[in-house]
């Protein structure tokens, strides 16, 4: 089985796909983990992110193994992802690598901004978490500050709309629920109220399931 979960900047699907497949033993990949890969890669090569031809190189060579969670999870580099994410020979390079992954056998739970729409149409549960921007601003404040990144709530804000316009308005797969993909508004909702929320969205979908 697989989950897509897709959404604008820190809607929390990050932690929703995390807790899902924890909770039903699935896989998770956090797909942004990708392209935030390949934005360091350039930068850490001393290369500008506006090179498309060194930013798909780098797609290529990506190793999921190799990613540093911690190294890429910054603010600074989810902008820089989005930069790199706009060039379509960048998301070909890395459609190989997500569709593998959401053949595991166990199944799995990706979450980023097209997996229900390009990656992963097939998925059997498709979610498309959002938030108002003033609400995922705040959310991304306190984790930069938990992080040790000292940087204003405005400054944050100022990011997520810049990006939510870039993702949404790109030409190459942009930030868009699936036509069947099921929305959760957690503007209102606490982590463990989008999970139960989540899990029964799943489990209605395994219920209609052939067995096997
Ligand atoms: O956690 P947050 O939502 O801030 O960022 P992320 O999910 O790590 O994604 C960082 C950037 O990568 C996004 O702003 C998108 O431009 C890009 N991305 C994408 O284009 N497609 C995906 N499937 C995942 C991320």
């Amino acid at each position: 089985m697989i989950i897509a979960i897709d959404g604008p900047a820190a809607s929390g699907k990050g932690t929703l796909g995390k807790r899902l497949a924890e909770h039903f033993g699935f896989a998770h990949l956090d797909t942004g983990l990708l392209y935030r890969g390949v934005a360091r890669a350039l930068l850490d090569a001393g290369l500008p992110l506006e090179d498309a031809a060194s930013a798909t190189r780098a797609a290529e060579a990506l190793d999921l193994a190799g990613l540093d969670e911690d190294r890429l999870r910054g603010a600074e580099m989810g902008e820089a992802a989005s930069v790199v994410a706009a060039f379509p020979d960048v998301r070909a390079a890395l459609v190989e690598l997500q569709r593998r992954f959401a053949r595991r056998p166990e199944g799995a739970v990706l979450d980023g901004r097209d997996i229900g729409t390009a990656i992963c149409p097939e998925a059997e549960v498709k979610i498309f978490v959002t938030a108002s921007p003033e609400e995922r601003a705040a959310r991304r404040h306190r984790e930069l500050l938990r992080r040790g990144e000292d940087v204003a709530y405005e400054t944050v804000l100022a990011d997520i709309r810049r990006r939510d316009a870039r993702d949404s308005g790109r030409a190459s797969a942009p930030l868009k629920a699936a036509e069947d993909a099921r929305l959760l508004d957690t503007t209102a909702l606490d982590i463990e109220a989008a999970f139960r929320a989540a899990v029964s969205l799943v489990e209605n979908a395994k219920a209609t399931l052939p067995a096997g």
